[in-house]
């Protein structure tokens, strides 16, 4: 494969990701997932992990997935595009409880855990069904920093999100 190709196929691999992780920072709010619980005291996630945005991520991902699967007529895409939702949407609450132990209060950044986290566990999940190659997993861990950066600039420039990373 080209580059380019090598590329598209990373992106499009790891697109249901991307969605489920925006559609949380659209979509999310409200009752947050540990409940407002503490563990020696400090919260188990944090405010920032509610049930809506895990659940509208989950939803949309795979929704995403399944679209996919229509328009590339390949119907492993939508198991794939599940896994890779509940994956990105777990990575990112697997990522706030470690952050939360070490003593970082939710928003706190952390790099590369605050921009790799989702595809991490995206790619964990999604491995099941379909492990993407040793290159494609090389260029989505490359790009995705970027993008997840350029998104959430944005988002912060047009208020959806509270700080920029
Ligand atoms: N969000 C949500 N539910 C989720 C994930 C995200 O509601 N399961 C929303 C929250 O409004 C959150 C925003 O998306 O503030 C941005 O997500 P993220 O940057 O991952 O959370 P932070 O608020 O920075 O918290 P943390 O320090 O735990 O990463
Ligand atoms: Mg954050």
């Amino acid at each position: 494969m080209t580059g380019i190709n090598l590329l598209i196929t990373a992106l499009i691999y790891i697109f249901p990701a991307y969605v489920a992780n925006s559609s949380a920072v659209f979509f999310g709010g409200g009752k947050p997932i540990d409940l407002g619980k503490t563990l020696k005291g400090r919260r188990i996630l944090g405010d920032g992990k509610t049930f809506r945005g895990f659940g509208s991520g989950l939803v949309l991902g795979t929704v995403t997935g399944l679209i996919l699967s229509i328009i590339m007529k390949n119907n492993e895409l939508l198991p794939l595009g599940f896994l890779l939702s509940l994956g990105a949407v777990s990575g990112d609450l697997a990522a706030s409880f470690f952050k939360r132990r070490i003593g970082l209060e939710r928003g706190e950044p952390a790099i590369l855990l605050d921009q790799l986290d989702f595809a991490m566990g995206a790619v964990l999940l999604g491995s099941l069904v379909a492990p993407p190659e040793g290159t494609i997993f090389i260029l989505i861990v490359l790009i995705t920093p970027a993008i997840h950066l350029t998104a959430n600039g944005i988002g912060y420039l047009i208020g959806l999100k509270d700080d920029p990373w």
